[in-house]
């Protein structure tokens, strides 16, 4: 625990929050925008990684295979970019001076005739092939495959310091070799040495590895220790910098939705795992995807949500299951989820690689507002997902989550949309042209997901609501003062763990959170009986940075949303351009929503708070109902 005393000199720990002596008040307006803005993410990034077609038994002939395959099939061209390698790759890290060393068995380029194994010849490559290349390490001293694999299989060798692999006290050393040595540019860091290696577990026990007590609790988020987490991603960022000069780099973060990550991941990398491990099941998709959809406000420009890779071309996902196949990506896209292909390439069939290589669904993923879709409409059953395009346009998903056919209506008012003008659509799998005013039935097969592009008259003429560019939203503080676990994730059955133990129960913190067009708790909006079709759902103590692009008004209806428990405690609302005040207003719950119009013109930074100055940690939701950008 040295290190982290070394780390944390003025913390105080307080239920998953750090409050240090010299903190500013994290209300106080910053006037800029305060998420990751490191490394080179503008865009949700796409290419391919190992893990789920090889599992550890990665080697340069399978990798290359994959990379060719996505030049020869004209994916690189649409985009398809990172050729990562996945756990697996590394023989040992040699104790002498502490270099990792490769598995040059699997990968022969790496061998030289003279000097140590390099991934240099492969990392250029896969750059002549216009490729970028992403390698993969652990936050601990030891990765997943070594707490979890069951079999030896290219699992690291040699005496338990020889296997000691990650990057534990060896960060920046590490660093160093992949970035300016070996001339990679992403890299995922995965979390499994920090939660996996405690004293009593087994292969600890049995001497196979050492203890390191872990700083993370899968099945707790009040058990882990999230400043100290959060200063190993700090280390790695300091090292990123120092080796890419450039800024060219991409920073994975893979602890799964743990240790409350889904707040603070934006924060600190540019993607972030939202839920544990995808698996080629119909019912574990929707796991991962839960974890993710309902974020929106967490994702923008530079750090995205990652609800994990695609499944597709295996079990519910392969090419005998297309509809499945078709929504996985569909959800993924529309999402601004990471697009990184899980498959091997050179035994995937046309039809797969056609889901791949839908030119209409990659443009709505990698669309340049960068806005996550959110959720115009929700049920267990059914779901519609809308997500502003940069040219006005809306894309739509229309997702039957069941085995059964339904049917979706799908209205004007979904899209913020006019009534009475003419709607068209394009549909994203068929090409297929229509148009509809008012509302619209659609049959969905069962487990399909309608796409389409959607043209119409904003209801709002003159501006967007707040909850319509998420992309332009970063929820600094949400006021969540305690982490607790979302209800709302679909609970599968994990198929390594099978009917074993309990069953999986709510698991990933961020219950709570800042959401579009609801209250935290996924309530509608309203404030003293008047409903809130549009807005911001947040809690108080709150700090919401908004990006203004050319915007010259703010308005607003705000108040303590009927849902609150609390009428007691004021809270007072205050809009801020550029650090300016620039209107408050004091209300609880029960009173009328309050007007807010303010002028933005030239404002870059439009921050939100909401204080409740004599319930600090009370966790009440209030709403900025209507909330707009106007011009
Ligand atoms: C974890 C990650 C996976 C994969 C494996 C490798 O389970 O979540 O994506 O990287 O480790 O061992």
């Amino acid at each position: 625990m040295t290190l982290l005393r070394s780390v944390l000199p003025l913390t105080l720990l307080v239920a998953g929050t750090t409050l240090s002596a010299q903190s500013p008040d994290p209300l106080a307006p910053t006037a800029r925008w305060t998420a990751y803005q490191g490394g080179s993410a503008q865009l949700p990034p796409m290419g391919w990684n190992s893990w789920n077609a090889f599992l550890t038994e990665i080697d340069e002939e399978k990798l290359m295979g994959s990379a060719q395959r996505i030049v020869d099939t004209g994916l690189a061209k649409k985009g398809y970019r990172y050729i990562n390698i996945d756990d697996g790759w590394w023989l040992k890290r040699r104790t002498s001076d502490g270099r990792l060393i490769i598995r040059a068995d699997k990968f022969p380029s790496a061998q030289t005739d003279k000097g140590d194994p390099t991934f240099r010849p492969l990392t250029d490559r896969l750059h002549r092939m216009g490729f970028k290349a992403g390698i993969y390490s652990d936050l601990g001293r030891n990765s997943c495959s070594q707490a979890y694999s069951e079999g030896p299989a290219q699992l690291p060798e040699g005496s338990v310091a020889e296997r000691e692999v990650g990057l534990y006290g060896h960060s920046d050393q590490d660093l160093r070799l992949f970035f300016a040595e070996w001339g990679f540019d992403a890299i995922k860091v995965d979390g499994c040495g920090i939660r996996a290696f405690a004293a009593d577990a087994p292969r600890v026990r049995s001497g196979q590895y050492r203890a390191l007590p872990p700083l993370i609790d899968q099945h707790s988020v009040a058990r882990s220790n999230i400043p100290a987490v959060k200063a190993l991603f700090a280390d790695i960022n300091q090292s990123l910098a120092r080796y890419n000069p450039d800024g060219d780099y991409m920073l994975s973060l893979c602890i799964w939705g743990s240790a409350n990550v889904r707040a603070w991941g934006k924060d600190v990398g540019n993607i972030s795992r939202t839920s544990d491990d995808i698996s080629p099941d119909w019912s574990r998709m929707l796991t991962n995807y839960d974890s993710a959809v309902r974020r929106a406000f967490y994702a923008h420009p530079g750090s995205w949500n990652d609800p994990d890779m695609l499944f597709i071309g295996k079990g519910d996902f392969d090419a005998a299951h297309l509809t499945e196949a078709r929504s996985h990506f569909a959800l993924w896209a529309m999402m601004n989820a990471p697009l990184l292909i899980g498959a091997d390439l050179r035994t995937v069939p046309q039809s797969l690689l056609d889901i791949f290589g839908n030119g209409d669904l990659i443009a709505i993923n990698q669309d340049a507002a960068g806005n996550q879709a959110t959720i115009a409409f929700d049920s267990d059953d059914l779901q519609i997902l809308v997500k502003s395009l940069a040219n006005g346009d809306k894309a739509v998903a229309l997702f039957n989550r069941t085995a059964t056919p339904m049917q979706a209506v799908l209205t004007a008012d979904h899209l913020k949309f006019s009534a009475d003008k003419p709607i068209a659509l394009k549909d994203m799998w068929t090409g297929d042209a229509s148009q509809f005013s008012g509302e619209q039935a659609f049959d969905l097969e069962p487990h399909q997901t309608l796409v389409f592009r959607a043209t119409g008259q904003r209801q709002l003429r003159d501006g967007m609501y707040v909850s319509e560019q998420p992309g332009r939203v970063n929820p600094a503080v949400d006021g969540v003062s305690y982490p607790e676990p979302d209800p709302t994730i679909h609970r599968s059955i994990p198929g390594w763990r099978g009917t074993r133990g309990v069953g999986e129960r709510p698991l990933y913190a961020g219950w709570g959170g800042a959401m579009p067009d609801a209250t935290p708790y996924n309530q509608p909006l309203a404030i003293a009986g008047k409903a809130f079709g549009s807005g911001v759902g947040v809690l108080a103590n709150s700090r919401l940075e908004i990006r203004n692009e050319g915007f010259s008004r703010f308005t607003a209806q705000v108040g303590v949303d009927d849902s609150a428990r609390d009428a007691a405690h004021t809270v007072r609302f205050t809009v801020y351009g550029d650090g300016r005040r620039l209107a408050s207003a004091s209300t609880r719950r029960g009173e009328a929503a309050k007007p807010i119009d303010v002028d933005v013109r030239g404002v870059a930074i439009v921050e939100l708070v909401a204080q409740a100055p004599d319930a600090p940690g009370e966790m009440l939701p209030v709403s900025w109902g209507d909330a707009a950008l106007r011009r």
